[in-house]
């Protein structure tokens, strides 16, 4: 029987993690099991930055925005040498499974502590939902009602001005930020790489908004796309039609805030579901929703699914903007 897990946070935060430490914290020591809060991601393992966790001190965290426990990037844990050490250590301190809470590098990380002898589950906590093995990731949510205030309050200006209002959002090569919202909140077009259009698909799109008499329009991009630069995409549209153009890049507004009851709801019930399944020896899974079911599948397949929208972009974009 396991006497000691650990918990971390890793990888960019994102609303909704907390609500999952929550859940961990309580399963875990409601199961007479002594829980571990690692600081600042995998770094804090090896630096010693481990704390006993009461459920005292995840008291209301459900509702905070971010992580309690504090997260980095840490590139160093591609080193197999810095991995050995860290499992090392986790051994040491009695530390025997892990919850890993973040995306895809977190993933790696935890899929090769567990190949090196200590069980780790992963909890999708990233706000581009770019883990195909559920079908939302923590944070995915509530990063939409964000953008949902931020184009909301753009388009009451861009109405006014009748212009054209240019909107990166992120994603990290993932479009379903910029795809979900495009159709939940409006926007007449998309660009991801998922959904690639060229300039000038785009300028005779917004041409023939414009010749059908639409006075204001928002055009939706992901981030990191080489192609498409926002601040020159605003430019080209403002000199080649007849709106007026502006651009806003969202950036990490996207990422903060109260988490959404869905997000907490989520956090919470994959926190009590991935301690469950370490307490029973489990190890190398990841844990998602699909089909509105609690899934896990092992981290070495979550890496390499592929899943899409459950929506036709093309045909939902025809259907509500025409
Ligand atoms: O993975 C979450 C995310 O917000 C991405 O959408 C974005 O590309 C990246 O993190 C930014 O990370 P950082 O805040 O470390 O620059």
């Amino acid at each position: 029987m396991i006497k000691k897990i650990g918990i971390l946070t890793s990888g960019g935060d994102a609303p909704g993690m907390n609500a999952a430490v929550r859940a961990v914290v309580k399963t875990a020591i409601n199961s007479g099991v002594e829980v571990y809060g690692i600081l600042d991601g995998y770094r804090g393992i090896l630096e010693n930055r481990i704390i006993k966790m009461e459920k005292s001190d995840v008291a209301g965290i459900q509702s905070r925005g971010g992580t309690i426990l504090g997260t980095v990037r840490y590139p160093e844990f591609k080193n197999a040498e810095v991995r050995e050490a860290t499992a090392a250590k986790l051994k040491e301190l009695g530390i025997e499974a892990l919850v890993c809470i973040g995306g895809d590098g977190t993933y790696m990380g935890a899929m090769r502590l567990t190949e090196l002898g200590i069980n780790c589950i992963g909890i999708p906590g990233t706000i581009d939902n770019d883990i195909s093995s559920t079908d939302y990731t923590l944070g995915f949510d509530t990063a939409m009602n964000t953008i949902a205030y931020c184009i909301d309050h753009l388009r009451d200006t861009s109405s006014s001005h009748h212009r054209c209002t240019v909107v990166e959002v992120m994603g990290n090569h993932c479009g379903d930020l910029a795809m979900f919202s495009a159709v939940g909140l409006a926007a007449e077009i998309v660009v991801t790489p998922q959904h690639m259009m060229s300039v000038d698909q785009i300028i005779d799109k917004l041409n023939s908004f414009r010749g059908q008499g639409r006075k204001q329009t928002t055009v939706l991009v992901s981030e990191k796309m080489a192609e498409m630069n926002v601040v020159d995409l605003a430019a080209e549209i403002d000199k080649r039609t007849k709106y007026e153009a502006k651009w806003e890049i969202l950036g990490r507004i996207q990422r903060g805030g109260a988490p959404s009851a869905f997000d907490r709801l989520l956090g919470a019930t994959l926190g009590g579901y991935a301690t469950q399944l370490l307490l029973k020896g489990k190890g190398g899974l990841a844990v998602g929703i699909h089909n509105n079911q609690l899934v896990a599948n092992p981290i070495y397949e979550a890496l390499k699914m592929h899943k899409e929208p459950y929506f036709n972009i093309n045909e939902m974009l025809d259907l509500l903007n025409n």
